[in-house]
């Protein structure tokens, strides 16, 4: 059978500050199949971005098992964790996280320059990314000179450039106006429904959580209802 893209079983995530301990996941149990599109919403400090730190392999719980693609990165080595957050994983963040000095075009070549692929291939396939979500034309603008909705297809687009099965996006439309966002949320369903990408959206906003097939709500480190 195949495997979830990701599982948590009973996930435990305990932050430390100096002696105080602050659990944001407390027994956190979901599945997400592959090709999914997943909002997952529910207040702030509910736990959602440990969430997705934890199920794009950036950070390891405290307790209890996160399988992705039924592999488990807390076994890994740091080459194979690399490898893993380069090639099958794409973010996006609610602040775009651009390198304000490159061009759009630059910053979509990045991850492939950081994964080795030649200069030509970089070139054809960042324009190609870009071309994806309504921006070839825009190639050669700094970060400074794009609209916010823009920036966040440029993030989109260097998401996508890997050719990443799993897109994890953090409020992807937190800092947008409401055109802005409806065409953020538009594209990131696209690449879903279109590449068959796992798409897994934290949102406040209704509207964003809306094309989602499957809406998670949490609360204090848990699922606490579906829809
Ligand atoms: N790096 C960190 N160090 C300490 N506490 C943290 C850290 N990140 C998050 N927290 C705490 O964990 C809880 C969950 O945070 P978070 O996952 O960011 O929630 P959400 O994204 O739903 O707002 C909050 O109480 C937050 O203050
Ligand atoms: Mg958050």
């Amino acid at each position: 059978m195949e495997q979830p893209a990701i599982k948590f079983e009973n996930v435990w995530k305990i932050y430390k500050l100096g002696r105080v301990e602050v659990p944001a996941l407390r027994g956190l149990n979901i599945e997400i199949k592959r090709g999914e599109h997943v909002a997952i919403m529910g207040p702030s400090g509910s736990g959602k971005s440990t969430f997705l730190h934890l199920a794009g392999a950036l950070d390891r719980p405290t307790r209890g098992r996160v399988l992705i693609e039924g592999r488990d990165p807390s076994k890994m080595s740091d080459e194979e964790l690399s490898r893993l957050r380069n090639e099958l994983i794409g973010f996006v963040f609610q602040t775009f996280n651009l390198i304000p000095r490159l061009t759009a075009l630059e910053n979509v070549m990045l991850p492939l320059a950081i994964k080795g692929v030649n200069g030509e291939e970089r070139m054809r396939r960042a324009k190609e990314a870009l071309e994806m979500v309504g921006l070839a034309r825009r190639m050669n603008h700094r970060p400074i000179e794009l609209s916010g909705g823009e920036q966040q297809r440029v993030a989109i687009a260097r998401a996508i450039v890997t050719s990443p099965r799993i897109i994890l996006a953090d409020e992807p439309t937190g800092n947008l106006d409401s055109a802005s966002a409806a065409e953020v949320v538009d594209l990131l369903t696209r690449l879903n429904r279109e590449l068959g990408v796992t798409l897994v959206v934290v949102t406040h906003n209704p509207e964003t959580a809306a094309p989602a097939k499957r809406i998670v709500r949490m609360r204090d480190g848990v699922v606490y209802e579906e829809n």
